[in-house]
């Protein structure tokens, strides 16, 4: 995903007022989407920032050997059409019938539409709801769950079970985190978990005394953003830290996923680091619990924690009952 540059049609005072909805959990009243400018500044900036979290996301699929299913794609609540945008830049079109965006706005579907294809010349898009008999459609989600109500939100779930596949992101909190681990547990009867989950077995996160955990992880912005005046500017007006890209996501398919190496962990968050040990968040399939990694056993380990590169997949080596050795996974 390629990273925004100076945009001069960029409404300032109207990204205020989105994130104030945003923040304020208001957004889900109304349509907040009032002209073309809104959208423009929205996908020059925070979409952006949602690109990468969807890159992040994506690139964990790829690596885990993960494909596209055929069919439609579907962007839901495709606001300018950032999911669907970096869907296309990791997977290509070549499974996807056509492209379809849905959203409560009909500016929102026009803008997406038309970035879409500005994007992608050839392709086929599509605007608004398919008909029920539709066929599976690979479906993706992004930032929308706090906008809708609880009927909206069952509704929706419902309307997934027709999916080929789902891929949803939303912000790392807890409450979206919690919410996505719902949606898991209700669709874990037709759709195998794929992502972040490496089990199909129910959400550890549910387990009696992980209640303070949530299951989240931190995508990281291109390295140019930085020292970009444009995000310098960006993060000054909105109060933005540009640094922080956490998100919640989950991925269901109907295919089961590739298997995973033996040994293979999926880590929350990041992991604490103290003097002598790492404490780490992870899930497997025996469930979610924290475990230390010693300095002494595993330097490397240590130092890409500190650099903050510490892989959100590994694959654990261990001995007389400690973990001797952590490395990314899948190393390619
Ligand atoms: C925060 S924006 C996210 C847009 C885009 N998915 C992204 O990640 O950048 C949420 C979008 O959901 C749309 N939306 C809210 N409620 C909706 C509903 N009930 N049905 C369809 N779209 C909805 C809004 O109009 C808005 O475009």
């Amino acid at each position: 995903m390629t990273m925004s540059t100076a945009d001069p049609r960029i409404d300032w005072l109207a990204l205020e007022r989105l994130r104030d909805g945003f923040l304020r959990g208001t957004a889900g009243q109304g349509d907040y989407w009032k002209d073309e400018t809104d959208l423009a500044s929205y996908d020059a900036t925070f979409a952006q920032r949602i690109g990468w979290k969807w890159d992040f996301v994506l690139e964990d699929l790829r690596r885990r050997g993960w494909t596209p299913p055929e069919g439609e794609l579907v962007d839901f609540g495709c606001g300018s059409g950032i999911a669907a945008r970096a869907y296309i830049d990791q997977f290509g079109t070549k499974e996807a019938t056509s492209v379809r965006f849905v959203d409560r706005s009909a500016l929102a579907m026009s803008f997406a539409a038309r970035r879409a294809s500005q994007r992608f010349p050839g392709i086929n898009v599509v605007t608004g709801a398919a008909a029920p008999e539709a066929p599976a459609a690979m479906v993706l989600l992004s930032h929308v769950l706090t906008e809708l109500d609880p009927i909206d939100t069952e509704r929706l779930v419902a309307r997934l079970r027709t999916a080929a596949a789902v891929i949803w992101v939303e912000p790392g909190t807890y409450e979206a985190s919690l919410a996505l681990i719902a949606v898991r547990e209700k669709l874990r009867d037709v759709f195998q978990p794929v992502a972040p989950c490496i089990h199909g077995k129910r959400c550890g996160i549910l387990a009696t005394g992980n209640e303070a955990h949530w299951c989240h992880h931190f995508a990281r912005p291109p390295g140019g953003v930085f020292t970009d005046p444009f995000w310098g500017r960006f993060a000054n007006l909105l109060g933005i830290d540009l640094r922080s890209l956490p998100l919640s996501y989950l991925v269901l398919d109907r295919r089961p996923p590739p298997a995973p190496d033996e040994g293979v962990v999926r880590v929350l968050g990041r992991p604490r680091i103290n003097k002598a040990d790492l404490r780490v968040l992870a899930c497997d399939g025996d469930g979610v619990a924290q475990q230390s990694i010693f300095k002494r056993d595993d330097p490397e380990s240590f130092r890409a924690a500190k650099k903050d590169r510490f892989a959100s997949l590994q694959k654990w080596t261990r001995s007389e009952g400690r973990i001797r050795e952590a490395r990314p996974w899948p190393t390619t």
